[in-house]
């Protein structure tokens, strides 16, 4: 069981929405945050919002697309808080447009940003962790990669966050074996400041940043209604995983059926084929 308090933490995209409701609950259940964004004001917020509250925390700037400025944040917060034993990669940035009409830029960046956001910050903060055999690592994903046909124009994040899912669930194989907790984060529909702002996180190697938030084409349909979780809610349903060291973590109960006929019947389906494909063999042998 991994405990909360007195643990040295980072949590990226802390900004804003999910990452803002984990580093400020961290703070409140007694742990030193970290907040790190790729807009510093916003994570300078949080950190005298933390304060205020009698928390330790340090703003710091971070893109998580660039690996010299992921270990460029990590020299700073552990110069200045000490070894992190709790890593929340949790920055990302979204995207709903058909493939053949996204620029590439865009494609790049969000491929780069969530999943190798992620893998530059597991590089990062893993090893120190498995070496000490302590810490638990933590990403967050979206029931858009559990599910990939629950949200239609979204391939490349689908993608991207599918490849989190894939990567802490097999990490977690090996963190296990070295002493270290890892959770990979679903989340459905939570209260975030993704809808207005997303365009102004896209860092200048993708293009730069641009006023507005996230742009729907025409024809957008989901699958399910979505009901949108307080970001503290989820933070601290989040932290119960972690002292439990739960592999996944979802934020939408309701979402069971769209798992269960978008993906479990898919993939029953996949290997009643080639079930049947060998049984035609046989026979026909
Ligand atoms: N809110 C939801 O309903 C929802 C659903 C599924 C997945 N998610 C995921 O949750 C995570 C948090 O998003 P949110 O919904 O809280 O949105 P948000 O827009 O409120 O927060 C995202 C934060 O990430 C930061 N960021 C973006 N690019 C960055 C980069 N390159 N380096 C460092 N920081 C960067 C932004 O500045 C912002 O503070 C994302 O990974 C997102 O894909 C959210």
């Amino acid at each position: 069981m991994t405990e909360i308090a007195g643990r040295i933490a980072v949590v990226t995209g802390a900004g804003s929405g999910i990452g803002r409701g984990l580093a400020v609950t961290l703070a409140k259940q007694g742990a030193s945050v970290a907040v790190a964004d790729i807009l510093l004001d916003n994570a300078q917020r949080v950190v005298d919002e933390i304060n205020a509250a009698g928390g330790i925390a340090l703003a710091v700037h971070c893109d998580v697309c660039d690996r010299t400025s992921v270990n460029t944040m990590k020299a700073a917060v552990t110069g200045a808080l000490g070894p992190v034993s709790l890593l929340f990669a949790n920055a990302g940035a979204t995207s709903f447009e058909y493939l053949d009409k996204m620029p590439e830029n865009d494609i790049d960046w969000i491929v780069q940003v969530n999943l190798m956001g992620v893998m530059n910050c597991l590089m990062a903060f893993y090893p120190d962790m498995a070496k000490a055999r302590d810490g638990h690592v933590f990403a967050t994903a979206s029931a858009a990669g559990l599910l990939p046909a629950w949200v239609p124009y979204h391939a490349p994040y689908s993608g991207a966050k599918m490849g989190i899912i894939g990567t802490m669930l097999n990490l977690r194989i090996e963190a296990l074996e070295a002493g270290v907790g890892c959770t990979v984060l679903c989340p459905g529909g939570v209260e975030s400041g993704m809808k207005d702002n997303n365009a102004r996180y896209r860092p200048a190697q993708f293009g730069g940043p641009e006023e507005g938030g996230v742009k729907i084409p025409e024809g957008f349909f989901q699958a399910a209604d979505l009901h949108f979780r307080p970001a503290e809610e989820v933070a601290e349903l989040c932290l119960q995983a972690v002292r439990d060291n739960r592999a996944l973590v979802v934020t939408d109960g309701s979402m069971r059926q769209i798992f269960t006929e978008g993906y479990v019947e898919t993939v029953t389906a996949a290997f009643d084929y080639v079930d049947a494909f060998d049984r035609s063999r046989d026979d026909a042998k």
